[in-house]
């Protein structure tokens, strides 16, 4: 089939080269010019894991292009994918949808034979119906420009596993329900015929259905973290509470790791924009608990800064502290709504100098916090430090020899925010270690 893909940001780059390792003909649209000619030769502008590889492979094959013309767009797609961001809005906590809107608008104009535009960002629900009114009113074609939505579950790190075997397929389609369900069963037909589960719904439950999922994955991870702080209270240890609720097979033990909580472009601002949504509708009472998810999450951070305070005798003023990750979860680059990173800013208001490293976020970073100190590696950020912050669960931390470390640093006190690290070797090595949620 022949598919656009629109917006080349996260989501569209990785959708756009796994559309064409499924055997379609596809062209990625983007307004920004510079983004359009990095992925015109292959290149991905951020991290993510075997996106590159994929991208340059379907580049070279000529089964993926590129362009910022959506003239260009309408006459090649049959299929278009609206892949734009929905950040949170400046003035509050709903969603900013003037990306979402701007693809109808300037697509729907050159609509002039029946098209299938299928929107994959995470949206307020109510959204889907709207713009497939919009659509219908301003493309030439009319109703026979129909809209779909199909959410997008990919974690970032995972992208092109999560896109290419994905646990499930949601389809929500409207009036025009079986050609939008014909379109999309042969735009997925090699993930139907492997066997991935598909559930057919109308607009809302699409919508929400990506809403609620991130809600629920934010509610289990803050659930742990509200046990954390309650080991804290009673000297239990979270990490085996953990363990041992993870044997629950109606638990689960993913997304069960305690620790200075989620950020990232997606759960933080989509379980606000999710209240502000069930607020409009008169349903606000039925979430109350998000906003307790979401204090609990921050509350983590705060728990950082004051054991960092205990830690260093008191006082942040003047300590040196290195702080071992920027992104806001290993395998990325993103620093969006980072934990490790509000810690360090937090940090070095308190009066402490601080000095970060990253395996691949560094540049971002810099451009978003240019006050921070940054290292080349990690041995280097500890060079001197009064407290060693590990907030990023990076492999490479993992891979450090605490002894090593020690070599380096002024006082052997180290803070492990993920729970992640092998506590008896660092103790073993004469450090000491403290971490969320255990004694
Ligand atoms: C999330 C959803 O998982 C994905 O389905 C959706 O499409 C987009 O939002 P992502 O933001 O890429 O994906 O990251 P995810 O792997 O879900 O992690 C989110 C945050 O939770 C990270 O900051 C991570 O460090 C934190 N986390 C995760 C924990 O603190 N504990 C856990 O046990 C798991």
């Amino acid at each position: 089939m022949r598919l656009t893909v629109i917006g080349t940001g996260y989501l569209g780059a990785t959708h756009a080269a796994c559309m064409a390792e499924l055997g379609h003909e596809v062209l990625g649209v983007d307004v920004e010019p510079d983004k359009i000619a990095a992925l015109r030769a292959g290149r991905v502008p951020f991290y993510e894991p075997g996106l590159e590889e994929l991208l340059a492979k379907h580049v070279a094959s000529g089964r993926l292009r590129f362009t910022t013309s959506y003239q260009e767009a309408a006459e090649f797609g049959e299929v278009h994918f609206s892949c734009v961001g929905t950040p949170q809005r400046q003035d509050g906590p709903g969603a900013d949808l003037r990306y979402v809107d701007a693809v109808i608008d300037s697509l729907a104009p050159y609509l002039t034979r029946p098209a299938l535009l299928v929107g994959k960002s995470t949206v307020p629900v109510g959204t889907a119906a709207r713009l497939a009114e919009r659509l219908a009113a301003l493309a030439p074609v009319g109703a026979e420009a129909r809209l779909a939505w199909n959410p997008e579950f990919l974690r970032e790190g995972f992208a092109v596993e999560d896109t290419l075997r994905p646990d499930r397929l949601v389809f929500g389609i409207g009036e025009a329900a079986p050609e939008s369900e014909a379109d999309l069963r042969a735009v997925y037909a090699p993930l139907l015929e492997a066997g991935t589960p598909l559930v057919v719904t109308d607009f809302p439950t699409a919508e929400l259905v990506k809403t609620s999922a991130n809600a629920f994955l934010a509610t289990k991870i803050s659930f742990i973290n509200a046990m954390a702080e309650v080991c804290e209270a009673s000297g239990a240890d979270v990490a085996l509470l953990s363990k041992a609720l993870s044997f629950d097979t109606r638990i689960g033990g993913r997304f069960l790791n305690a620790g200075v909580g989620f950020g990232g472009g997606c759960l933080p601002k989509d379980i606000r924009a999710f209240l502000a949504r069930a607020d409009e509708l008169g349903a606000g009472q039925a979430l109350g608990f998000l906003r307790e998810v979401d204090s609990i999450n921050l509350r983590r951070r705060d728990r950082v800064v004051d054991l960092a305070r205990e830690l260093c005798e008191g006082t942040l003023s003047g300590r040196r502290i290195a702080v071992w990750g920027a992104a806001f979860k290993p395998d990325s680059d993103d620093i969006r709504d980072s934990p490790a990173l509000d810690i360090a800013d937090r940090l070095q208001r308190l009066g402490a100098e601080v000095c970060v490293y990253d395996p691949k976020a560094m540049d971002n970073a810099r451009k978003r916090f240019p006050a921070l100190d940054f290292a080349t590696g990690a041995l280097a950020a500890a060079q001197d430090a009064d407290l060693v912050l590990h907030l990023t669960e990076w492999k490479e931390f993992r891979a450090l020899d605490p002894a090593a470390v020690r070599e380096a640093v002024a006082h052997a006190r180290i803070i492990d925010g993920r729970n992640a690290l092998d506590d008896g070797a660092w103790r073993a090595a004469g450090w000491t270690y403290r971490a969320l949620g255990r004694p």
